[in-house]
Order: C-alpha cells, then sequence, then structure tokens
C-alpha cells in the first residue's frame, strides 16, 4: 500500500521542476497547433510538461496508469491511476499571461487520493491528501464562508466548441452575472478549483471539462470544506463549486435557465 503523505512530496517535487521550466519560457514564442477546434491550443510546452510528468511517474511507479491531456490513456491494468494536467491555462499560456497551474492527481480504485495544483508564476503550492485537510504553501485552508450571490465573486468558464455548439454556458452566464458581485474568466480550471479552496473565489461553474481539469481540483476543495454537485445530464464533467450554500445556490440558477429552455 502506497504512503500518500510520502508520494506527495516527491509530486510536489515534480510540479515545481515542471511550473520552473514553464515560467521561464512564459512570453517566449511558441509553435502553437490547435486540437478539438481552431481555438483549442497545443504549444511545446504542455507537450514538454507532459512528458517530464510521465517519465517521472514512469521511472517512480512503471505499473500505474496514466491519463493525461496530450497523450490520452497510459493503459496498463493498475488500481492506481494518475490523472494529469501538465499546463492548465494553455490560452493564457501562449498570450504570455500568468495564470496557468500543473495539476496532477493520483487516484486509487477510481478515487483520488492525493492532489496538488502548482501556480509556477506565484509559487502557489496547493495539495491535499484525502482525509488530511487542504494547504496552500503548507497553511491549512478552507472554503469561504459566503450565503448570498450578490456578495459573492464567482469564476466560471467557456469550452472551446462554444462557437459551433449552443450548448456553450453563455445563457448560464447571462443569468448568473447580474446577481453576483463579480465574475471572472481565469482561463484555468484548476486555478479557478484552487481559489474555491482558499476562499479566495466564492464559487465556480464550468460544462464539458476533462479529468485532469478538475481531479486534483475537486478533492483539494472537498479536502478544504467544499461541495461540488456534479452535473451528470450535460457534456463532459461539468460541475458547480463553492461552500455548500454558494454551490447550491448557483445550480438553482442554473436549473431555473433549464427549465425556461425545456
Ligand atoms: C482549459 C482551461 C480552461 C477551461 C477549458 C479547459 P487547457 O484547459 O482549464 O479554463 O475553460 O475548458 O480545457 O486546455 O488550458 O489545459
Ligand atoms: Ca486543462
Ligand atoms: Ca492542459
Amino acid at each position: 500500500m502506497i504512503n500518500y503523505i510520502e508520494v506527495i512530496k516527491e509530486v510536489k517535487c515534480w510540479a515545481r521542476k515542471v511550473g520552473k521550466i514553464q515560467k521561464e519560457h512564459l512570453g517566449e514564442n511558441m509553435v502553437l497547433n490547435t486540437k478539438s477546434s481552431s481555438v483549442d491550443l497545443v504549444t511545446e510546452m504542455d507537450r514538454w510538461s507532459e512528458e517530464f510528468l510521465m517519465n517521472a511517474i514512469r521511472d517512480k511507479y512503471p505499473d500505474h496508469a496514466i491519463l493525461s491531456e496530450e497523450y490520452g490513456k497510459h493503459d496498463i491494468a493498475s488500481n492506481y491511476l494518475w490523472v494529469i494536467d501538465p499546463l492548465d491555462g494553455t490560452t493564457n499560456y501562449a498570450q504570455g499571461l500568468h495564470v496557468f497551474a500543473v495539476s496532477i492527481a493520483l487516484q486509487y480504485q477510481s478515487k483520488t487520493r492525493l492532489g496538488i495544483i502548482y501556480v509556477p508564476v506565484l509559487d502557489q503550492m496547493f495539495e491535499a491528501v484525502r482525509g488530511q485537510g487542504a494547504y496552500l504553501n503548507g497553511n491549512a485552508i478552507r472554503v469561504g464562508g459566503k450565503a448570498e450571490l450578490r456578495e459573492s465573486v464567482l469564476a466560471t468558464g467557456f469550452p472551446y466548441d462554444r462557437a459551433e455548439n449552443p450548448d456553450n454556458n453563455v445563457n448560464y452566464f447571462s443569468r448568473i452575472t447580474p446577481q453576483v458581485r463579480g465574475i471572472r474568466r481565469m482561463g484555468s480550471a484548476a486555478y479557478d478549483l484552487a481559489n474555491v479552496s482558499a476562499g479566495l473565489l466564492d464559487g465556480y461553474w464550468e460544462l464539458n471539462l476533462s479529468p485532469w481539469d478538475v481531479a486534483a481540483g475537486v478533492l483539494i476543495l472537498e479536502e478544504a470544506g467544499g461541495k461540488v454537485v456534479y452535473l451528470p445530464e450535460k457534456r463532459g464533467v461539468s460541475l458547480v463549486a463553492g461552500n455548500e450554500v454558494i454551490c447550491q445556490k448557483i445550480l438553482e440558477e442554473i436549473r431555473a435557465v433549464d427549465s425556461i429552455g425545456s
């Protein structure tokens, strides 16, 4: 059986190494390729970071499976699955903007046991081991305590196929934006979840994400006392997050829009 407290120390070292290189090369001209749509980018740095992390995992844990954004599934029969997004916030990174993160989770029998989100430019390490609380740079974090949308600052995002697919969150955004103190589109789902966990954002929702965008963030948020509700009827990984009350209030607004639409 793995000692997750020991493993996470090593995972943080990998993330710091990758983050250092990402930061050093931020703002350089990168070769940009597109993936699922003309706005879905992949840079050399996404690929290099993923390769670094995959090699580190394979070296140390050769019998573990890996699910990562660019490579997909390194499928070997194992109870352990690493779920990694080596650079969450690629559009920001390609622009030279500072909001991007390394996200790494380890699951055992489909349950996330540890997760880290590292924000290189701010040198912020968010981390959690299941059952052990959530931490930012070694200090315990908790979700915020707000109870009203009008006092809340929320984050959200929009899927890469937003131009072609009307199921693009613009309807929910239009409904919720006038009701809140502020709304942010940070450009990194991992960063959003990490900041809700630390009470710096009050809530977050997004549709059509992928497992690597949220695996670490959901554990960190739950360990920080937050609530995540998945929307299984929607595309991909769709979820609402916050403290219990704010999460519920966002959910009610989403349901209200859905009931008008149906
Ligand atoms: C994206 C970011 C973004 C979210 C997208 C994700 P990437 O990940 O998390 O905030 O809106 O849906 O795909 O492509 O930068 O790793
Ligand atoms: Ca991502
Ligand atoms: Ca990515």
